[in-house]
């Protein structure tokens, strides 16, 4: 990992679950991983609480704790209760940081982590601005050779739909620039999701068999065992299309189909992706609602919300004709796995008898394990004229070896070097929301599937019109 800056981070919503769970251990870590670095914690949320009850409340997800390291990180934590929509309360907060920022000789360079809902966002971020916490231009320097910069980060999701997310990044943008603007979607921090640019881009042999000729569909499985987890009223109102589908499963496929991006990370990738959802099309699809979701608590009794979707989609670029984009995701089914496969077409049968049954498969696994793996077929030892279907596979996590950073702490690692790979342009985000919305303009009927299966039996009819497998 860089060596990171000097900074200030705010976390707004650090009394919430995705703090408890992921971020407060992230910057558990990085203070683990650079003990040298110096960072000043500030939590933000309504509630009246104290720092120690707020982080002792995240020691059961920290992995190998380490009291030493534990009790530095409670020293340069604070809390500050703030509503956030109230300007007088971000003034407050602004002279609390001023004061912690000139006692500590801190440069200044900030970052603002909005784990909070969507409807915080364009507020929240002008009454930054007003406050002069999170300035456009930041002019010289202060106790820091680097320059110093004011960085603001949105969890998903980015708005509910194509309008409300045009308005959010208005109401963002009138204050502050693009550049400083990080809407993150955390599986592009995946090591093996930031790689599938650069199996495609490094290696010669993919490039040419890439388009429409040589390849016959594409399928992405996000499917999960759990079901709602703590998320309950933010599930019920948003579902499976708007949960993982506007941003995991369209990133996967932007990365998949793009074209060659100007270079492999940061700011390079953005327009290729961009193009690549702007041309994406709703063609059929399937939602379902597990058994009894209706019945958890805190979900209304009719909701019609889908927990699982499976959709076709096609991309209407000279490259991809004719190439269906085949997506599987839902909760509560049969295991928890996410993959993208790719199928090559066949090809001409030589053999007498016995030709190949199998196609090749590229399968990019990111769950459970990372890594991928390449389907052939060979010649069955021993037999003259027959073929066996064999693997050639990379186990990636092998690589990178169980101790790899967990994703937070790479994602917060990441803005703070101000690097934009894993962030989401405001192009990238509209045009995900026109196809959600497109797909959701159809009202698709939601059946209801067994927890624990593979999805609605109406699945079968799906694959057999449209003659494909699925995976
Ligand atoms: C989150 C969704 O963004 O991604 C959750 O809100 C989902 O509903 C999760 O469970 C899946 O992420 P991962 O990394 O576990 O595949």
């Amino acid at each position: 990992m860089k060596r990171l800056s000097d900074c200030t981070i705010v976390i707004f919503g650090i009394t919430g679950d995705l703090s408890r769970r992921k971020l407060i251990p992230a910057l558990y870590e990085l203070i683990c991983e650079q003990p040298e670095s110096k960072l000043l914690l500030i939590g933000a949320a309504l509630e009246v609480k104290n720092i120690t009850e707020i982080l002792t409340a995240a020691r059961p997800y920290i992995h190998n704790l380490d009291e030493q390291v534990w009790q530095k990180f409670l020293k340069i934590f604070y809390y500050v209760p703030t509503n956030l929509k109230n300007q007088l309360d971000i003034d407050k907060l602004a002279q609390r940081i001023l004061e912690l920022e000139q006692a500590q000789q801190m440069s200044g360079s900030r970052l603002f982590y909005c784990a909070v809902a969507a409807h915080f966002f364009g507020q929240l971020t002008i009454n930054l601005a007003k406050a002069s916490l999170l300035k456009r231009q930041i002019l010289g320097y202060k106790n820091s050779p680097e320059q110093v910069w004011h960085r603001i980060v949105f969890e998903k999701p980015f708005g509910a739909d194509f309008n409300s997310a045009q308005n959010l990044n208005r109401e963002i943008l009138s204050v502050i620039d693009e550049s400083q603007v990080f809407r993150i979607d955390h599986y592009l921090t995946k090591e093996i999701v930031e790689n599938i640019a650069f199996i495609r881009f490094t290696n010669r042999i993919f490039e040419p068999l890439w388009n429409h000729y040589h390849i016959d569909w594409v399928q992405i499985v996000l499917s999960e065992e759990t079901g709602l987890e703590g998320g309950v009223a933010y599930f019920d109102d948003y579902g499976t299309v708007r949960d993982v589908v506007q941003n995991h499963i369209l990133q996967l496929i932007a990365l998949v189909a793009m074209d060659a991006p100007k270079s492999l990370t940061g700011e390079g990738l953005y327009e290729a992706k961009a193009h690549i959802l702007k041309h994406l099309e709703f063609v059929d699809g399937v939602f379902g609602q597990y058994q009894g979701y209706a019945n958890e608590p805190g979900i209304k009794l009719d909701s019609k919300t889908e927990t699982f979707a499976a959709l076709k989609l096609k991309i209407n670029e000279p490259r991809w004709a004719d190439v269906p984009f085949y997506i599987r995701t839902g909760k509560r089914l049969n295991k928890k796995e996410t993959k993208i496969w790719i199928k090559f077409k066949s090809t001409h049968c030589l053999l007498p008898k016995n030709c190949p049954t199998s196609a090749n498969y590229l399968v990019i696994s990111i769950y459970p394990e990372g890594g991928f793996k390449l389907h052939l077929n060979a010649k069955k030892p021993g037999v003259r004229d027959e073929v066996i279907p064999v693997s050639m596979n990379c186990c990636y996590d092998c690589l990178t070896g169980p101790a790899a950073a967990q994703v937070y702490t790479g994602l917060v690692a990441d803005v703070m070097a101000g690097e934009r790979a894993v962030a989401v342009h405001m192009d990238e985000i509209e045009a995900s929301w026109q196809l959600v919305d497109q797909i959701m303009a159809h009202k698709l009927p939601v059946q209801v599937y067994t927890p624990g299966s593979f999805g609605p039996p109406e699945l079968v009819d799906f694959a057999d019109k449209h003659r494909f497998e699925w995976v």
